[in-house]
């Protein structure tokens, strides 16, 4: 929406590797693995060196109610403590929560068939979809466009894939296959009709 021009920078990413990233299953409440812990003092320093360069003072920090986001989240030193909104949670798997992806399509064949045809708009049973997410993280996305200052989003795979196609006006059916590594930030910068971006 360009709600004001006034550039700063929106940062995005991912929590550091989880417990669960290492078993390759979904969801779940688990803590980061030695790697995650890694990358969440690595991002301090990065962010102090980001605040030398940028010459921000002020800045707002955005994460989950997740363990491994507010664990990631909560190492960034720059004299602000993190907002933890349920809104940055990662997409809710449901019924196949904590699952492995060999689980899931073995135990609920059905399932991942219905998810393979359409990942966007596949809500998983008593979960979500990814177009649930979209309508979820709205508000979110009013309150980084508002910011005059730069933001920081710790959250998740789905929710930065929809934050950062909102931003970069990506295609929406791209959104549930986008590649966003674990261990990288996204710094978008809006300008008059996009954002650049450095990675
Ligand atoms: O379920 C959590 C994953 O990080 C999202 O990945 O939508 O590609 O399965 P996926």
């Amino acid at each position: 929406m360009n709600l004001h021009i006034i550039p700063r920078p929106i940062y995005l990413t991912r929590h550091g590797e989880s417990v669960y990233n290492t078993q390759d299953r979904v969801g779940g409440d688990c803590e980061l693995s030695k790697r995650g812990e890694l990358y969440a003092k690595k991002l301090k320093e990065f962010f102090k060196k980001e605040q030398e360069k940028e010459k921000f003072k002020d800045v707002k920090i955005f994460t989950s109610t997740l363990k491994r986001a507010m664990s990631t989240a909560n190492e960034i030193d720059l004299g602000v403590k993190p907002l933890y909104l349920k809104m940055l949670d990662e997409i809710n798997t449901g019924l196949c929560d904590g699952m492995t992806y060999e689980e899931i399509q073995e135990i609920y064949p059905f399932e991942y068939n219905e998810r393979s045809f359409d990942k966007l708009r596949y809500r998983y049973p008593r979960g979500e979809s990814y177009m649930d997410v979209i309508q979820r993280i709205e508000p979110i996305i009013f309150e980084i466009e508002r910011q005059r200052v730069p933001v920081i989003v710790v959250a998740h795979n789905a929710v930065v894939r929809c934050l950062y196609t909102y931003f970069t006006q990506y295609e929406i059916e791209n959104i549930p296959h986008l590649e966003v590594p674990l261990h990288n930030v996204i710094k978008l910068t809006p300008e008059t009709y996009h954002c650049s971006e450095i990675r």
